[in-house]
């Protein structure tokens, strides 16, 4: 099966698998594992921050980089569809209790003026205050999205202005920097907490991380204990994280040239797609006009041997190109996927 599903199917390759078989590993929970403290100052570093806390996954470090940034009762402002609140069970509430403040936009970038619009001061007697806004960057629901450094500018400007704190949901942040060519500290310096996820675009079989000042970081940690996230010898997996920073990074342009192949191939082929909308390793196929349901598209991608996924949208699937996807699957899904789907060539 070409598996397009997502970049969270890569299985680690012999290398990495090296790197991690002769990883040093220490107690984490005590700070002892050299590798992970390795993984934690060079990723700081890599984002333009203090200081970093390793974790298992990006939904635990968005939620307790939320954790550190606001308390119960306050407001967390961010896109409708952002990970935070689509695809975290509610977390912003259960773990922060936080109030959220959807926002509407395309693209998964809002503007300053939204953000304006929104914010509420406390009259700390019946108002909740705003205190948070988040950014997704790339966006996941909007198909990968990248938020342009004069937009990211203004919103961060703003939302510093309204004295709110910002935190960037940076799972892959660095398919954003590589697209931009741009370093990644560029985009990250301007946050507060920064997530950062080894279990996409790098490669790795798992892990994460929050970034962020010493004064939250070490919040993060405390909030990490509370999760039940601090480990062992998890030098194990960190070993896969320095690997991924040393050798999966440049290559994501990889991904992004293969995500255009595909999303140009597609749209020739008859099959509708927004070829404005692929920036990064995401390419959405709508096949509503192609008289299919999502089920109906998956169910035919499946026979002929391609996987897709399905999106919040409810007619929209994503192809996702990553590291155990190459130029040759790419052009056996250009082929295939029109056939499966049903559509005419558009000459
Ligand atoms: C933007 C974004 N943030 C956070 C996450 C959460 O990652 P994990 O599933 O590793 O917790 C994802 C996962 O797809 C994501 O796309």
């Amino acid at each position: 099966m070409i598996d397009l599903r997502s970049d969270t199917k890569t299985r680690p390759t012999p290398e990495m698998r090296a790197a991690i078989a002769s990883a040093e590993v220490g107690d984490e929970q005590r700070r002892e594992d050299p590798t992970v403290n390795e993984l934690e100052r060079r990723a700081a570093k890599l984002l333009g921050q203090a200081e970093a806390v390793f974790v298992p996954t990006a939904t635990m470090a968005n939620e307790i980089a939320l954790s550190c940034l606001g308390e119960r009762g306050d407001e967390v402002v961010a896109e409708e569809n952002s990970h935070i609140f689509v695809a975290e069970l509610g977390g912003p509430a259960v773990h922060a209790g936080l109030m959220t403040r959807p926002l509407r936009c395309p693209a998964g970038r809002f503007t300053p003026e939204q953000l304006r619009e929104t914010v509420r001061r406390t009259d700390h007697s019946h108002v909740p205050a705003t205190k948070i806004v988040s950014v997704e960057n790339t966006h996941n629901a909007s198909g990968g999205r990248v938020w342009q450094p004069d937009e990211l500018e203004a919103v961060v400007s703003t939302a510093r202005e309204l004295e709110l704190r910002l935190h960037l949901d940076g799972a892959r942040v660095l398919n954003a920097a590589v697209a931009l060519d741009v370093p990644a500290a560029e985009i990250g310096r301007r946050f507060d907490t920064v997530t950062l996820c080894f279990s996409k675009g790098l490669g790795c079989p798992l892990g994460a991380l929050v970034a962020g000042s010493p004064e939250l970081m070490a919040n993060a940690r405390r909030l990490k204990h509370l999760f039940g996230g601090a480990m062992r010898q998890a030098g194990i997996v960190a070993a896969a994280g320095v690997y991924a920073l040393e050798h999966n990074i440049e290559r994501l342009a990889d991904d992004h040239t293969r995500a255009r192949r595909l999303g140009e191939g597609l749209h020739e082929a008859g099959v509708p797609v927004d070829l404005e909308q692929v920036e990064t390793n995401f390419v959405q196929v709508d096949v509503a006009p192609l008289g299919l349901s999502a089920e109906e598209a998956l169910e035919r991608l499946a026979e002929k041997g391609v996987g897709l996924s399905r999106t919040v949208h409810p007619t929209r699937l994503r192809a996702v190109t990553h590291l155990d996807v190459d130029d040759d699957d790419i052009e056996r899904a250009v082929e295939l996927i029109p056939r499966a789907l049903g559509a005419l060539a558009r000459v």
